[in-house]
């Protein structure tokens, strides 16, 4: 019996295995359970953990937020000793004895003793032009703190300046640096030397 071509083939192809292919192999039903138990954890877990939160707190607070409140009474001291060290030591000396010539001394200078208000100015609005401190004429210039100290940290400064360097002026009654501010919102300029602040001094 003759068999033709294709007769062979279906023949033969009959007695092949078929092609292998993997069986269905189901995800086992605990791991299941348990990335389903871990997804409805995680899609709680986001929505329950801000819903009572302020929204500004966390890391959305500034600096300023964490910044110690002056008139708080749970803030920090302010330290006077290191704001002179770090705003004034430059130019007026660890000692207080400044710079002959250049820079006055706050040691004994009838500025730094005459009444709160005048120190104050000083350190809020800086001074230029012709200052005579001791006896001597200074025309220097100095920097302003308005912008750079809160009314706690002048109030601090200018009460260890007023008790170190041999000086001994009573201490700034508090609020007082919050009122000459207030009083002086005004001025954008240095006090002129000795013409404007002998003004103040009486
Ligand atoms: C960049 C230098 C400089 C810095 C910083 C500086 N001062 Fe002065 N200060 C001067 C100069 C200069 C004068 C005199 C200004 C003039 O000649 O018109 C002066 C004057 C004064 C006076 C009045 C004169 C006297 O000797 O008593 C006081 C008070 C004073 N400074 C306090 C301070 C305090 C407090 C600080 C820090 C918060 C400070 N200064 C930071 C340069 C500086």
């Amino acid at each position: 019996m003759k068999m033709t071509k294709e007769k062979i083939s279906d023949e033969a192809q009959s007695r092949e295995n078929p092609d292998p292919h993997e069986k269905n192999r189901p995800i086992p039903v605990m791991v299941l359970v348990v990335v389903s138990a871990l997804l409805i954890w995680a899609i709680f877990y986001i929505l329950l953990t801000h819903s009572n939160d302020d929204p500004t707190l966390g890391d959305n607070r500034s600096m300023a937020d964490l910044m110690p409140k002056s008139g708080n009474a749970n803030a920090a001291p302010v330290d006077g000793a290191q704001i002179y060290m770090a705003q004034c030591v430059a130019c007026h000396q660890a000692t207080g004895a400044g710079l002959a010539g250049v820079f006055p001394p706050l040691a004994d200078s009838e500025w730094v003793l005459a009444k709160e208000t005048v120190p104050i100015n000083i350190v809020l609005h800086g001074v230029n032009g012709q200052l005579t401190v001791k006896g001597t004429t200074y025309n220097g210039a100095m920097p302003s703190f308005k912008d750079k100290l809160n009314d706690a940290e002048i109030t601090a400064v200018l009460n260890y300046v007023r008790s170190n360097f041999g000086n001994n002026a009573p201490k700034l009654i508090p609020d007082a640096v919050k009122k000459v501010r207030a009083d002086s919102e005004e001025r954008s300029q240095p006090w002129n030397g000795d013409d404007e602040l002998t003004k103040i001094k009486e």
